[in-house]
């Protein structure tokens, strides 16, 4: 079996495990090494990191505006760090070694304790190795509540994650260095899969579907099949307008909600040559004749501040990688001549400072780039502010402004999340006092 045969079996239904809410005692996340059925019922079975005995992690529900307590134990050989992605947290609690903490060595306990301010669809994973310790499983979703819920029928998540897997179920274990995946697209799974938290419904229901992209490389594009609606959040943040529901394009790390009307049996498939590769399937176990048809109404909107004219306008541009130019930085990928973390921030803003950036990719590859502690406006092609985003995806040869409110201080890191290309160098950091 080839690669691209593996890339083309049909997938078997995968149900990710319970939910923990937040009590007064707090959560515990135990970091360890799970063995799971990927693979069809009667594969074998794989080898993989994750949290509380699953991958991905159990999915973490807590109320909007509640501080919460995330005890994390690491039940792994090797150090952690969890990265609470999107969350606008206080900057001690980002999970960024050398930067924000220091490592959880084998054996060691952290409390991570936070309130989160947005309601949305958050995730977590581990922030060191993650090139390798993400890809090996370690993430899990992390659902911020909102205050006033929107009328649904069902909440399902759904995990999207890939992996370079053997036909009898390993993981290929030197693939998540290759150098040469690394100056090329990245660590690039040969099977792909969505981890639902459910997988029926009826015809007739309205569910919400919140789509994580939590591969480490791989963009998304996906195709709904059976259902009818609109997508109302992007990385979290309400949309002010619902957008019509058509093809959906997930980059690393980026998250899409989705509210739809069940027309059918409905299937999450990967668009690509070779056909549909399906990733999911939500079954369609009877009618629901008392839901009143209804228009899909915006989620409650979000209060982050208004933008000011910006007083910095930096340039942020991506350089290196196959088939990329020279750059001045000393590793494979570089920003503005520069590779990995150095002692000098990229950027230095005041608290509450506007600052518009471009970030212009000069490589041959498009590009992911994260932002921690905040949330960006996209600027549209016509000037204006688009979607709030944490993540944006920039293809080769293109540039997009992003206009941010640095208004929570710390040191926040920036850079792709394309893990394979933050490994190979393409990450900086941001100073906000
Ligand atoms: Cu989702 Cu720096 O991370
Ligand atoms: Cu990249």
């Amino acid at each position: 079996m080839n690669r691209r045969q593996f890339l083309a079996t049909a997938s078997a239904l995968a149900i990710s495990p319970r939910q923990v809410f937040a009590g007064k005692d707090g959560i515990v996340l135990r970091a360890e090494a799970v063995t799971q059925q990927i693979l069809p019922e009667g594969d074998g079975v794989t080898k993989l990191l994750g949290f509380n005995g699953s991958m991905p992690g159990p999915e973490i529900r807590v109320p909007r505006g509640q501080r919460v307590a995330i005890e994390l134990e690491n039940g792994l050989d090797e150090g952690t760090a969890v990265h609470w992605h999107g969350i606008r947290l206080e900057n001690r609690m980002d999970g960024v070694p050398i930067l924000t903490q220091d490592l959880i060595n084998p054996g060691d306990t952290k409390i991570y304790s936070f309130v989160p301010p947005d309601a949305g669809t958050y995730w977590y994973h581990s922030h060191y190795i993650s090139h390798e310790q993400v890809a090996r499983g370690m993430v899990g979703p992390l659902i911020v509540e909102e205050d006033t819920p929107p009328d649904i029928d069902h909440d399902i998540t759904a995990i999207l994650a890939d992996w370079q897997m053997q036909e009898d179920g390993r993981l290929t274990d030197d693939a998540f260095a290759d150098m040469h995946s690394v100056a090329h697209g990245g660590y690039m799974g040969n099977f792909a899969r969505a981890f639902l938290s459910q997988s029926t419904a009826r015809i007739g229901d309205r569910i919400r579907l919140r789509l994580i992209n939590t591969a480490t490389n791989r963009i998304f594009p996906l195709a709904i099949n059976g259902v009818d609606g609109m997508v109302v959040a992007l990385d979290g943040m309400p949309l002010t307008d619902p957008q019509p529901l058509t093809e959906v394009v997930l980059a690393p790390a980026q998250r899409a909600d989705l509210i739809v009307d069940v027309t059918g049996p409905v299937r999450l498939d990967m668009p690509t040559r070779q056909g549909p590769y399906r990733l999911a399937d939500i079954k369609a176990n009877g009618n629901n004749t008392a839901r009143p048809a209804g228009p899909i109404l915006p989620l409650t909107p979000h209060g982050l501040s208004t933008p000011a004219e910006p007083t910095q306008h930096l340039t942020l541009t991506m350089m290196g990688g196959a088939m990329g130019g020279r750059h001045g930085g000393d590793n494979i990928w570089a920003f503005n001549n520069t590779s990995d973390l150095q002692p000098e921030p990229f950027g230095s803003f005041d608290r509450g400072e506007t600052v518009r950036m471009t970030m212009v990719n000069d490589t041959s590859f498009p590009h992911g780039i994260h932002l921690h502690g905040h949330h960006f406006y996209e600027v549209a092609d016509d000037g204006s502010l688009g979607n709030l985003r944490d993540t944006t995806l920039v293809d080769a040869g293109q540039s997009r402004d992003i206009i941010c409110v640095f208004d929570n201080p710390g040191h926040w890191m920036l850079h792709c999340h394309m893990l394979s290309h933050a490994v190979g160098g393409m990450r900086t950091w941001v100073n906000v006092a």
